[in-house]
């Protein structure tokens, strides 16, 4: 029989996990899944990243200070009306992003907490 598997301490997995002591602004998710990148969300992701990391935003090895954390994500359903880009902790879920719209998410949404309503498409809560 095996022996019962212990879970790390929160501390312990603050130590491999430095984002857990971290505090993040806000979290933004790119669905590069199969529609969506076929509609150019990888583009999109990379603006995203760059902008943030020329703002100083951006969450990643090279800033431990940025507020904001950019991931991709997979299928979150807006397959035919994509690229999808979630924010969170809003919710609000924006559909057909293109790199051209990144700036204007950045500034109204991520800086100035007003979304940018013409691309939002779902709210969550
Ligand atoms: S492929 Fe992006 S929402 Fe489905």
């Amino acid at each position: 029989m095996d022996a019962p598997r212990t879970t790390p301490s929160p501390e312990q997995d603050a130590a491999l996990a430095p984002v857990i002591g971290h505090e993040l602004v806000r979290q933004v998710l790119v669905c590069t899944s199969k529609s969506c990148a076929a509609n150019g969300s990888e583009a999109v992701l990379e603006a995203f990243r760059a902008r943030l990391i020329e703002e100083k935003l951006l969450f990643y090895k090279g800033n431990q200070a940025g507020e904001v954390q950019c991931i991709n994500c997979g299928s979150v359903g807006f397959c035919a009306i994509g690229p999808a880009v979630l924010v969170y902790p809003e919710g609000i879920w924006y559909a057909h992003v293109t790199p051209a719209d990144v700036p204007e998410i950045i500034e109204s949404h991520l800086k100035g907490g007003m979304p940018v309503e013409r691309l939002v498409r779902k709210r969550l809560g």
